[in-house]
């Protein structure tokens, strides 16, 4: 399986902390990942892919601004915020865009990087943050163990003075990763409570819904399945190491065709099934109760023109889509191709019938 996009985007803006060159190795090809390299070139930093690898050369002086164009691509822009303020001691920057799976507040990354020295200036549409006295280490629990916000306070704790203390703080698999490389990089960071194994949640409801799953080697998942499903019946999407939000989407087309009623309460994103449309155009029984999704399987779905509104709930379509009888096409792939390489190659190499429009 290729590089998680959820892993590579912060340590790429980590990357900017670096004084010598960075190499990161098997790199997926991914349009955040493209945006993540435009952000480091904007901010002085030389980065050009070399075959599968990335290669970095941070910068002497690290730039205080970025196009709002690019901090609007995608919403782990705002990575940059903390290595910006660490080394140009200033970010003049947009908010992140990304996804619009509801509102996502950026409050948890300010208030910390607050707590760490930044004097922050939030307008309507821009942000201007400066660290005067630089970024100093403190004590700082986060309201609610956000991702992203654990990852910017990660990155600033480790070019701030001192040592800073992160409790409330997330520990979903990129967390592990990103300390990984601070780590490689010569900083010290230390996860009190260790990563459990990633995939678990996952496979929990995959063996729920009738399917054989078992780890034959390390690093390797192998999945048996007799065909029809058993809906899962009811399941939350939460924190890790509840079953993740991203997946939601995902499991939901799994669904579609299972016996029984499965009802996926999402706890994380208001907007989250934004793909139930396309499930119901497919002929699917499926109903968005608030931010949750009651879906009622069928036998059988068809083809339909689809258009996909966000990464996971497009790549829950083309997995829906698969899953009908006949033809279906899927408009708004650039938003699939932000977190997934090529996911036409991907399930062609498994028996689908799959091509991008230009093939
Ligand atoms: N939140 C706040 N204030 C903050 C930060 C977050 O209220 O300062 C709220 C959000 O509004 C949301 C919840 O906290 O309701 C969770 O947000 P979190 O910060 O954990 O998510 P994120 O960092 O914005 C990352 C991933 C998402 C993934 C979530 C949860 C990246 C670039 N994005 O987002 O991935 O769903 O964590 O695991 O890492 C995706 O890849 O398709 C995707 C959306």
């Amino acid at each position: 399986m290729p590089t998680a996009k959820n892993s590579i985007l912060p340590i790429l803006a980590a990357a900017l902390l670096c004084r010598g060159p960075v190499v990161l190795r098997r790199a997926p090809r991914l349009r955040d990942v493209d945006t993540s390299l435009a952000l480091l070139a904007a901010l002085g930093c030389t980065a050009r892919r070399a075959g599968a690898d990335l290669q970095l050369a941070p910068a002497d002086a690290v730039g205080d601004t970025v196009p709002p164009a690019l901090m609007a691509a995608m919403r782990s822009s705002v990575y940059y915020l903390a290595p910006m303020l660490a080394r140009a001691g200033r970010a003049r920057v947009a908010f992140p865009g990304g996804c619009r799976l509801g509102a996502r507040p950026i409050d948890i990354h300010l208030a910390g990087l607050a707590a760490m020295g930044a004097v922050i200036d939030a307008g309507a549409e821009a942000l201007d943050c400066r660290a005067p006295g630089g970024l100093r280490g403190c004590e700082f629990h986060l309201r609610f163990p956000s991702v992203g916000a654990t990852e910017t306070l990660m990155i600033a704790a480790a070019a701030a003075r001192g040592r800073t203390v992160l409790t409330g703080a997330a520990r979903e698999p990129e967390i592990a990763d990103l300390a990984a490389f601070l780590n490689a990089c010569g900083g010290s960071v230390l996860l009190r409570r260790a990563p459990l194994a990633p995939l678990q949640p996952t496979a929990a409801l995959l063996r729920r819904a009738g399917c054989q799953v078992s780890a034959p080697a390390p690093d390797c998942v192998a999945l048996v399945s007799e065909g029809r499903l058993d809906a899962a019946g009811e399941l939350a999407t939460g924190v890790y190491p509840a079953f993740a939000t991203d997946a939601g989407p995902l499991f939901a087309a799994a669904m579609l065709r299972a016996r029984g009623v499965t009802l996926l309460r999402e706890t994380i994103f208001a907007r989250r099934f934004a793909c139930a449309g396309g499930f119901a155009a497919l002929g699917a029984d499926v109903r968005c109760c608030g931010g949750d999704l009651r879906i009622c399987g069928v036998p059988r779905l068809r083809g339909a023109p689809l258009a996909a509104a966000d990464l996971r709930g497009g790549a829950a379509l083309v997995l829906a889509a698969l899953a009908a009888e006949g033809e279906s096409t899927i408009s708004g792939t650039e938003y699939i191709g932000r977190g997934y390489e090529n996911i036409a190659a991907l399930f062609a190499g498994l028996g689908a019938d799959i091509r991008t429009a230009q093939d």
